[in-house]
């Protein structure tokens, strides 16, 4: 879809369609009120009449409105006035663009953007209509023979700002939601993909692709199981050691040209499918597990999004990919083996395949001298027992980066939540045998999960990101969500200005 911005009135636009809000109590909103001016009370008699009550996200379309420009008016339903926030926000842009979509209309003027959210500005507006816009058309049938093409899709949206004065903020907030957009849209494309076709070699491949799309931006490697073998990856090939498809460990590195500055590095989970190894998961819902490799999918749609923005930033992108499963050659419980770090782990659950195969990541990146490393992982089903599909949680060794991350979060619409992390959670992890078990049994697990991997992250600040329960939906509408590429670009473009 093409976006663009543009000030001016509701009632002189020549368009397809103008998008305007009603909030519930017969209260219209600033656009909306300009239109029912023009009209001669066209739209509040409407209102009035019951036909449109302003309920959150409903819609009601509109031909012929005297006295106006447009071939069409759409009401959005905003609810109440007192209670919309960043989310009533994102309901509303995204329930207007899917309803835009199955008309008539290839084009609209949406003035959504000129109500005030408390908390954000018009950049913000600007930037997240955007990404709600983008969110609200994706679709993912193209392994359906039978396509379920929309006739007249919407391919314009032009995003109305208050002022003149805000068309440059607006040009620069117009950019970077595209990007953002962007980046979501390969995220959720790859984490969609199933495990047959999402191999390993192909997340390679796209980080290859990024490279060759943006030459000067981004640099790939990749390397296969001979040198994965050579840096003494014990912990990541214990886990690939079960399954007939190849691993690939993917570096990606992205760096403005002049920029000095230490490494941030990003190490997303490319497991492309989570069997549960020896301790085979239950059958139901496993097909979920092609998911595993959302961390991953998320890396790789940062990096696509930063080509685009061009932060003076470096950044380096770690994936390790592989799979999880059974087999004669698998690894078994009571397995020890020993890290790149030389640290030993008991493998005492072969299904916590996720912080081995970033222990070894993790220790991968010491070599950048990193000023902050930051891991997205769907690392456990805790994470989703604490907190939901609402937030991811942050652990980590930095107060000042988890709090940023959070932030982030918070400013992204892609929350976060902190998790604690106190010494006395290690006791769950004692082997008698090795240095460390890879479970910590089921109290607190999402946290011992962490605590795992913070043994293999003491050299820089690190956080960890666990996104078992934001990466994807389940049910009717199961598929990948693309979080959390929002709040990582949100907090990148954040770290533009930091010092050193
Ligand atoms: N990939 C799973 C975590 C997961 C579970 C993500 C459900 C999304 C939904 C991870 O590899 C895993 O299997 N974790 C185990 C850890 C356990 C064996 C300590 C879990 O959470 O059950
Ligand atoms: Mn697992
Ligand atoms: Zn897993």
């Amino acid at each position: 879809m093409e976006f663009t911005i543009k000030s001016g009135n509701p009632e002189k636009q020549r368009t397809a369609c103008v998008v305007v809000g009603v909030f519930d109590n017969r209260k219209l909103s600033l656009a909306a009120e300009r239109i029912d001016r023009a009209a001669k009370g066209y739209i509040s008699d409407i209102i009035r009449r019951g036909d449109m009550e302003g309920r959150l996200g409903s819609t009601l379309l509109l031909y012929n409105v005297p006295n106006t420009l447009a071939d069409r008016v759409l009401l959005v339903g905003l609810g109440r006035e007192r209670d919309f926030r960043d989310r009533e926000y994102y309901t509303a842009v995204r329930n207007a663009v899917k309803f835009l979509n199955e008309t008539g209309a290839y084009e609209a003027v949406i003035y959504l953007t000129e109500e005030k959210v408390r908390r954000r500005d018009i950049g913000w507006r600007i930037e997240h209509t955007v990404i709600a816009a983008c969110g609200a058309t994706y679709r993912f049938d193209h392994l359906k023979t039978e396509s379920s093409d929309v006739r007249r899709p919407l391919r314009k949206l032009t995003l109305s700002v208050p002022m003149r004065s805000d068309l440059l903020i607006g040009e620069t907030m117009l950019a970077r939601g595209i990007a953002v957009g962007e980046g979501v849209e390969l995220a959720r494309d790859l984490g969609n993909l199933p495990g047959n076709l999402c191999t390993p070699a192909y997340l390679a491949e796209m980080a290859h692709k990024l490279a060759s799309m943006y030459p000067g931006e981004i640099k790939t490697r990749v390397l296969e199981r001979k040198e994965i073998e050579e840096l003494k990856m014990g912990a990541f090939l214990a886990v690939t050691q079960g399954s007939e498809t190849p691993p690939r460990f993917i570096v990606m590195e992205y760096k403005r040209p002049g920029v000095k500055k230490k490494p941030l590095v990003l190490v997303g989970k490319g497991i492309t499918f989570d069997s549960g190894g020896i301790s085979l998961k239950p059958p139901a819902d496993m097909d979920q597990m092609k998911f595993d490799m959302s961390g991953a999918a998320s890396v790789l749609g940062v990096f696509r999004t930063i080509a685009e923005l061009k932060p003076d930033l470096h950044v380096v992108g770690l994936i390790p990919a592989c799979e999880n499963m059974p087999s004669g050659r698998a690894v078994k419980p009571g397995d020890i083996i020993t890290s790149m770090s030389g640290q030993t782990i008991e493998v005492l659950n072969p299904d916590a395949e996720g912080r081995m195969i970033l222990a070894d990541a993790l220790t991968y990146a010491e070599r950048y001298e990193p000023e902050a490393v930051v891991d997205v992982a769907t690392l456990t089903g805790a994470i989703v027992v604490a907190l939901g599909h609402v937030a991811c949680g942050v652990f980590g060794n930095h107060e000042g980066l988890m709090r940023a991350l959070v932030a982030a979060g918070d400013d992204a619409a892609d929350r976060a939540w902190a998790m604690p992390l106190w010494d006395d959670y290690h006791e769950a992890l004692k082997s008698n045998f090795a240095d460390v078990a890879n479970v910590g049994g089921r109290p607190a697990g999402s946290i011992t999960a962490a605590c795992f991997l913070s043994r293999f992250a003491k050299k820089y600040p690190w956080a960890h990101l666990d996104i078992s329960g934001v990466a994807y939906r389940e049910g009717k509408e199961k598929g990948a969500t693309g979080r959390p590429v929002p709040l990582l670009v949100d907090w990148l473009l954040s770290q533009e200005n930091r010092d050193g």
